[in-house]
C-alpha cells in the first residue's frame, strides 16, 4: 500500500483558489443580506452614530439615496427602523400615519429599487420609558401591547412594507400582526419574526443609535433567556403556526447552535440578525489593527450562513456585497 493511502489528503481541494471556489460548501452572495437603516425625523444629511462606525441615522430626504447604493450592490433588501421626533407613554410615533418610516417608506417605494422593503415592528424606539410595549405600574402588558403592534403593522404595510418584522417579543405578537394585516387589506404583506430574540449585552450600540434603552429595568421579562437553546425552538415554532412566514434568530455569532438546530427543525426561511455590538466590536478591533477587517467580516457571515441562515441582517451588508463582487 502506498503512504497516500494511510491518510486523508485534504490538502488537494485546497491547493489553489480555483479548487477551493469549486468545493466551497457555503456561498455568500450580496442577494441574501439585509442592510438596517436608521431612519430620524428631521432634515438635513446623515447623522453618523458614534457607537456604529459607518452608519448613520438617515432621513426621509437621504433614505433613497442610500437605498439605491444597497441596490446597485446588489443587496437583498432593507430593514428600516425610525427615530421619531417625539416619543410618549404609547408608543404612538410606530404607527401614525405620517410617522418616519411610513414616510421612508412612501418615499422608498416611489424610487422603485426593487428591494424589500422590511420594517421593524416594536414600540422602544417610540416610546418615552424605551421598553417594547405598554407599560403600567412597571410592568410591561403583554396583551394590551399586542393591539398596537397589530396597528403599527398594518400602518408600514399601507405605507408600503413588503414585509414586517415583529421584534418586541410578545407572546402572540405574530398571530395578532397577522389579524391586523387580513383585516385591513394586506394579506400580501409578508411576517419576518424576530422568533428567537435573546436578551443580549449586544444590543447596546443599537440603543445608542435610536435612544431606546430602557428608563428603567431591562429586557429579561420579554426576551428570550440566554442558557436556553431549546426554548427557542419552541418560540419559533409557535411564531410559524401563528402564521410567520420566515423567521429570525438574533443575535448570531454566539447563538450558531440555535441557528443550526432551527435549520434542521424547520423548512421557512431563517434569518439571522448580526447585531449592532457583533459589529462594533469587529469595527473596533479592525479600527486598532488587532484583526484584518475584510477577513473577519466576511468569516464571520460566512460562518453565519453556514450555520443554516438563508438571509443575514448586518451593518456590514454594504461593505460586504463590495468585497463579494
Ligand atoms: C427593537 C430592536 C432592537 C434591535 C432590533 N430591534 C433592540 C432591543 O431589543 O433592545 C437590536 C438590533 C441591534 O442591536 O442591531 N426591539
Amino acid at each position: 500500500m502506498s503512504r497516500a493511502e494511510t491518510f486523508f489528503r485534504g490538502r488537494r481541494l485546497r491547493r489553489t483558489p480555483a479548487l477551493r471556489r469549486l468545493t466551497a460548501e457555503t456561498r455568500l452572495d450580496p442577494s441574501r443580506l439585509v442592510q438596517p437603516l436608521f431612519v430620524r425625523d428631521g432634515d438635513g444629511a446623515g447623522e453618523p452614530i458614534a457607537a456604529l462606525p459607518g452608519q448613520s441615522r438617515l432621513t426621509v430626504g437621504t433614505v433613497a439615496e442610500a437605498a439605491r447604493e444597497a441596490a446597485d450592490l446588489g443587496i437583498g433588501g432593507l430593514l428600516l427602523f425610525g427615530l421619531p421626533a417625539a416619543k410618549d407613554a404609547g408608543g404612538s410615533g410606530a404607527w401614525v400615519e405620517d410617522g418616519v418610516v411610513q414616510r421612508a417608506l412612501h418615499t422608498l417605494a416611489e424610487a422603485g429599487t426593487g428591494l424589500v422593503l422590511m420594517a421593524d415592528v416594536c414600540l422602544c424606539e417610540y416610546t418615552d420609558h424605551g421598553h417594547c410595549g405598554i407599560v403600567e405600574d412597571g410592568e410591561v402588558l403583554n396583551d394590551p401591547t399586542l393591539e398596537v403592534l397589530g396597528r403599527t403593522a398594518g400602518s408600514l404595510a399601507a405605507a408600503g412594507a413588503d414585509v414586517v418584522a415583529p421584534s418586541a417579543m410578545m407572546d402572540g405578537q405574530v398571530a395578532a400582526l397577522r389579524a391586523a394585516l387580513d383585516a385591513s387589506g394586506h394579506e400580501a404583506t409578508a411576517i419576518l419574526s424576530y422568533a428567537a430574540k435573546y436578551a443580549s449585552a449586544f444590543y447596546g450600540p443599537f440603543r445608542e443609535a435610536v435612544g431606546s434603552a430602557p428608563g428603567f429595568g431591562d429586557r429579561r421579562g420579554y426576551q428570550m433567556d440566554p442558557p436556553n437553546g431549546r426554548e427557542a425552538l419552541r418560540e419559533i415554532a409557535a411564531d410559524l403556526d401563528e402564521g410567520a412566514d420566515m423567521v429570525m434568530v438574533k443575535p448570531a455569532l454566539p447563538y450558531l447552535d440555535v441557528l443550526r438546530a432551527a435549520r434542521e427543525r424547520f423548512d421557512a426561511p431563517l434569518a439571522a440578525y448580526h447585531v449592532s455590538g457583533e459589529y462594533a466590536m469587529l469595527e473596533a478591533a479592525a479600527e486598532r489593527g488587532w484583526v484584518d477587517r475584510r477577513s473577519a467580516v466576511l468569516e464571520t457571515l460566512t460562518a453565519i450562513a453556514r450555520a443554516g441562515a438563508d438571509i443575514l441582517i448586518t451593518y456590514h451588508a454594504k461593505d460586504a456585497a463590495r468585497w463579494l463582487r
